[in-house]
């Protein structure tokens, strides 16, 4: 495995849709391996592949001990709302008020290349819509209802970052 630099907002990978992976190989799995390791290391809840100057519809989530992988992700069910306070690794320094899905149901590959279904609810579902995003071009900044520096907040930005 091996850390990767974090692509930061103003780079114009961070803006482009990721294309489609055609072929679930060993390259891949390399990428998820050091996206895992990349987001650790930053303390982050999920990364996604353009994150690491890779444009493929590619992404990971970390929470409560458990690693989703997602390759090709579709989504495909939302149910209501919630609005959330979140950070990204690839904005460092501010945090968004954004509203998310308060629940997303999501299908696509696993690092082997089977279709698996990924689900989720408050914190998970917030972190999935986050990376899906990102494999669309979208940062949290685009869709912010309000964006506040970290150092305005009173937590010390312990915002989740993804
Ligand atoms: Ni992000």
């Amino acid at each position: 495995m091996a850390l990767r630099n974090i692509v930061k907002e103003g780079d114009e990978i961070l803006t482009k849709r990721a294309k489609e992976v055609t072929e679930v190989n060993d390259r891949i799995r390399q990428l998820l391996d050091d996206m895992i390791e990349t987001m650790r290391e930053n303390d982050g809840i999920g990364l996604a592949a353009p994150q690491v100057g890779v444009l493929r519809r590619v992404f990971v989530v970390e929470l409560e001990d458990k690693i989703y992988e997602l390759i090709n992700p579709e989504i495909v069910k939302t149910e209501g709302t919630q609005t959330v306070e979140e950070g990204c690794l690839s904005v460092p320094g501010c945090v968004g008020t954004v509203e998310r899905p308060a629940y997303i149901k999501m299908k696509g590959l696993d690092r082997n290349g089977n279709e698996i279904e990924v689900e989720g609810t408050e914190l998970l579902a917030v972190a999935l819509s986050h990376e899906y995003d990102h494999l669309e071009g979208i940062l949290f900044v685009d869709k912010a209802l309000e964006i506040k520096d970290i150092d305005e907040l009173e937590n010390d930005g312990e915002t989740d970052e993804q």
